[in-house]
């Protein structure tokens, strides 16, 4: 909005706090409960919320199926199952979960990605200098435009008073050939968003996020907030399915904080994770 002294903003904080409250209320939940039905109008509602999400070029590269038919969603639901047998047997150490638990979903969105409308992406002239540019870069604009959608999918679920969860498994070949089988659409798009949703079982509130005075970084990028690469392979080897399932922001709040984290407590809980400010 601008007046006569200059531009002002528009929105009010109070719509701004009901908005990141949504957002900080949007959960990975893993298990549902059955629950009352849910029109198509609510299904819809949460559509139209994907379908304002931005996309590189406006290309909108993806479609939404919508599974509410029980028999479908039992056909799309076994299809996740074999998926997470898969990913159990063939990426041991992943902290993967069973996906038998989206038996009491509501529904199941899956977007598909169509990969095609990439060409409308920035792309290497004939007559250009040095190395292309673009072709990665493409990859990145159109996964991000995906992951709008999808977040936009969640946060409408959330406000809603449903809940959901991200699923990208539909993604990997085998299963997204399954998919494309039982749904129809070809096979060269790609199922990499899918988000179950309906009622939680299990009130999950929170889960740990970085400090925020540790990821943000003011007019230049300070070296002290660098995660160490040993932070790294201590979350690998021993923190990620405690932060990915655990249902705190802060690890301090975990009664066996100081036995998880030992050494890295501060670094997971505090602002500088690397107080000599080198990079390795
Ligand atoms: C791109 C992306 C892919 C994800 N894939 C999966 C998945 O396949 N299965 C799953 O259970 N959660 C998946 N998640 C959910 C994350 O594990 C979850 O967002 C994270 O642990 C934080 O938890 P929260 O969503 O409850 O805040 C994915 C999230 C994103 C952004």
């Amino acid at each position: 909005m601008t007046t006569e002294e200059g531009p002002i903003l528009a929105g009010d904080s109070s719509q701004a706090a009901t908005l990141v409250d949504i957002m900080r209320r949007r959960r990975s939940v893993r298990q549902f409960q059955s629950g009352p039905p849910v029109t198509r109008d609510t299904w819809r509602t949460i559509a139209q919320a994907a379908r304002w999400a931005p996309t590189g070029a406006n290309t909108q590269c993806w479609d939404l199926v919508i599974v509410d038919d029980p028999a479908v969603r039992k056909a799309v639901i076994e299809i996740f199952v074999e998926q997470s047998n898969r990913l159990f047997a063939n990426a041991k150490g992943f902290p993967a979960v069973d996906k038998s638990y989206l038996a009491n979903t509501l529904a199941i969105f899956i977007v598909l990605g169509d990969p095609r409308w990439k060409v409308a992406f920035p792309q290497q002239g004939d007559d250009a200098k040095g190395p292309d540019e673009y072709t990665d870069n493409n990859e990145s604009i159109y996964f991000c435009s995906i992951g709008a959608v999808v977040q936009n999918i969640q946060l409408a679920v959330t406000a809603m008073g449903l809940t959901s969860a991200w699923l990208s498994g539909g993604g990997e070949a085998s299963t997204n050939q399954q998919l494309a089988d039982l749904l129809g659409y070809p096979s060269t798009f790609s199922a990499c968003g899918t988000i179950p949703v309906g009622y939680p079982k299990k009130d999950v509130k929170l889960r740990y996020r970085r400090p925020l005075e540790q990821l943000v970084h003011w007019n230049g990028y300070a070296s002290t907030q660098y995660r160490p690469q040993a932070m790294l392979e201590f979350y690998l080897g021993r923190l990620r399915p405690f932060l990915m399932y655990r249902g705190s922001e802060r690890v301090e709040e975990w009664s066996d904080a100081q036995e998880k984290c030992g050494e890295w407590l501060d670094a997971f809980n505090g602002s500088g994770p690397n107080p000599s400010g080198e990079l390795d």
